[in-house]
Parts: C-alpha cells; sequence; structure tokens
C-alpha cells in the first residue's frame, strides 16, 4: 500500500474547528501545496466541503456515503484497492486520518506553535504505531503566518 499522510496540528494534535483550520498559516499552505502537486488527493466530505473548489493540478477522491456530482466519489475499499497501484495523499480531516492510519508508511507532519482552544478534529495517535521522524525543520512565522511551526517527516 502507498498511502502518506499530511497534516498541520496545534501542539495538543488539534487540526481543526467548526469545520475549518484554527490559524492562518501561508507558510504552511505552501509546504501543502509542494507536497501534494501532482498526486492524488483523498479526503472526507468534510474537508472537501471546507475547501474553496478543486486545488489546481491535483486528482480530488472524497470519501462518502452519498453520490455527489461536483466531485469524484470512492468508497474506502476502492480508495484501499486503489492505493495499490499509486501513491495517494491522505489529506484529513480527522475521520479520515484515523481511517487510513494502519495504512499509511509516511507522515508529513506540521506542529504549528500554539494551543486552540475548543477544536474538535484531531490528528491521529502515532503513538506507538513504528514511526520515526527521518527530517525537521523549524520555521518562524513569516508575514501570513500567525504562529511559528515545525515540518517533520516520518516513515515506518
Ligand atoms: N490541519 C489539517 O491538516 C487539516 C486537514 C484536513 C482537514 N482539517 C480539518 O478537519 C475538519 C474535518 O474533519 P472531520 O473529521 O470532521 O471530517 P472528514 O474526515 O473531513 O470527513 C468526514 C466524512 O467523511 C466520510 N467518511 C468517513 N468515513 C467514511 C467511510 N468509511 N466511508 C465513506 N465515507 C466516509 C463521511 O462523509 P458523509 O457524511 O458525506 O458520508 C464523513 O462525514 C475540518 O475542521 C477541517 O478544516 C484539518
Amino acid at each position: 500500500m502507498m498511502f502518506t499522510m499530511i497534516f498541520a496540528c496545534d501542539l495538543n494534535g488539534a487540526i481543526g474547528k467548526d469545520g475549518d483550520l484554527p490559524w492562518r498559516q501561508s507558510s504552511d499552505l505552501q509546504h501543502f501545496k509542494r507536497i501534494t502537486m501532482s498526486k492524488t488527493m483523498v479526503m472526507g466530505r468534510k474537508t472537501w466541503d471546507s475547501l474553496p473548489g478543486k486545488l489546481p493540478g491535483r486528482r480530488h477522491i472524497v470519501l462518502s456515503r452519498t453520490p455527489r456530482d461536483d466531485v469524484e466519489v470512492l468508497s474506502f475499499e476502492e480508495v484501499l484497492e486503489l492505493g495499490e497501484s499509486e501513491e495517494l495523499m491522505i489529506i484529513g480531516g480527522g475521520e479520515i486520518y484515523q481511517l487510513f492510519l494502519e495504512h499509511t508508511k509516511e507522515i508529513h507532519k506540521t506542529i504549528i506553535d500554539t494551543e486552540v482552544e475548543d477544536a474538535d478534529s484531531f490528528a491521529p495517535s502515532m503513538e506507538g504505531e513504528g514511526f520515526h521522524m527521518i527530517g525537521e525543520r523549524f520555521v518562524d512565522a513569516g508575514p501570513r503566518d500567525e504562529h511559528n511551526m515545525i515540518f517533520q517527516h516520518w516513515i515506518r
């Protein structure tokens, strides 16, 4: 299976609040764009709803139990099968990270240096899952970032 996960979380693992990202972090969006460009992205329906539309240069697959005509919808089983033949980027949200964690070999994790109050979506717990970090980069907040951040790369 070729599943790669990418997420940004706060110091407590929070990734979302009220259906959106809990921060404005332009440098992390640039990082996301660089990692996902030209790849196939898999996301939950709620994350799809949070996007302004399709992001350029990437195939979008949405997991939902309801068919829709604005985007390609596949079942969990169909995504697992597609993951046998190409690298799939798992881009959230909380439900979908949890669902795919056991099938994931690589994680791009950004730690946003903040503590979100009343978050309602969380990153999967990597504790005891056999991942080890192979790269780490500390980046100060730029003019269009609210917080400092750490880019980490994990594999197993
Ligand atoms: N910080 C980050 O890196 C990051 C990344 C992505 C998202 N987010 C945030 O995360 C939040 C959304 O996460 P979430 O956990 O609420 O929702 P989600 O994971 O984006 O989507 C959940 C939906 O996925 C579908 N689904 C889940 N399991 C399924 C299965 N086994 N088969 C078919 N469909 C399935 C269902 O859609 P239906 O209800 O249509 O059936 C479910 O309601 C937002 O706040 C978003 O901004 C953060």
